[in-house]
């Protein structure tokens, strides 16, 4: 059965596209079947996955709001070799409409249910708001990862991002667990930023991921390229920290799956 991971914080700027698009291609790269569903009306992990948004392409517009099947709504020419449901300005539309619909909470989940078991990981990129299409994406999701910025204030956001979450999964999804926090545009010679992750250690033990995504310049050009990464620079090291990431995630599934079974 496939994992469904929605990448979500509702601050902007945190990461969450870039990491959608890099972990993402890494996974694929692994020789896993990938979908990456992009949320946000920006459409940004859309163009960083080499199509174009402005070419009128099947949105999670199409998908949630018209209803059309699942497997007419996902394209497969991406640069990052994953399948990908598009976003553009129509998701603003969709995000309105929502409020009119019957079952507006489950329609994400509903859209997913015939390809939840073809896809061994299904990505959510969310917009950096707590909307119905987040509140759809956690719904949809068996868990939640969490990119943050170490920066000051950053330990009590992710407090009140995490109250959030589990507030909403009482509602919408009793099951929904937190898959990890991520590290991202990580500066090792920027004493805050080792601080406040000491702090995050100390405070979300083993949810932390051991792999941290440092800043590099390359992981912020790749998408003017229309490309994860990876097929821009292979040997960058923001390249590198996603698939590590990646095989973290992987490992942790495993770990789980043995939990479960026993
Ligand atoms: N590790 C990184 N190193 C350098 N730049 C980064 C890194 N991660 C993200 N960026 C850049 O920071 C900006 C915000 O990142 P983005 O992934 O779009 O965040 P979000 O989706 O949370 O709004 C983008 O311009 C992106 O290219
Ligand atoms: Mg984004």
């Amino acid at each position: 059965m496939g994992k469904v991971i929605a990448i979500a914080n509702q601050k902007g700027g945190v990461g969450k596209t870039t990491t959608a698009v890099n972990v993402a291609a890494s996974m694929a790269a692994t020789k896993r079947k990938v979908l990456l569903i992009d949320l946000d009306p920006q459409g940004n992990a859309t163009m960083g996955s080499g199509v174009d948004k402005y070419d009128d392409p099947n949105t999670c517009y199409e998908l949630l709001i018209e209803e059309k099947p699942i497997q007419e709504v996902v394209i497969k020419e991406t640069s990052g070799k994953y399948d990908l449901i598009a976003a553009n300005t129509d998701v603003t539309a969709a995000e309105i409409k929502l409020m009119e619909v019957f079952a507006r909470e489950v329609r994400l989940r509903n859209a997913l249910a015939p390809v939840r078991n073809y896809y061994d990981f299904i990505f959510i990129d969310c917009p950096p708001s707590l909307n119905q299409l987040t509140v759809n994406a956690m719904a949809a999701a068996d868990s939640v990862l969490v990119p943050m910025q170490c920066e000051y204030y950053a330990l009590e956001g992710l407090t009140a991002l995490m109250d959030t979450i589990k507030k909403l999964a009482s509602v919408v999804n009793p099951e929904l667990t937190i898959e990890g926090v991520l590290r991202t545009m990580y500066d090792p010679r920027n004493r805050l930023a080792n601080d406040v992750s000491e702090q995050l250690k100390r405070h979300f033990g083993e949810q932390v991921y051991r792999t941290v995504i440092p800043r590099n310049v390359r992981l912020a050009e790749a998408p003017s390229f229309g490309t994860p990464a990876m097929y821009y620079d292979r040997s960058s090291t923001g390249s590198k920290a996603y698939l590590a990431l990646a095989g973290e995630i992987l490992r942790r599934s495993k770990k789980e799956s043995v939990a479960k079974v026993s």
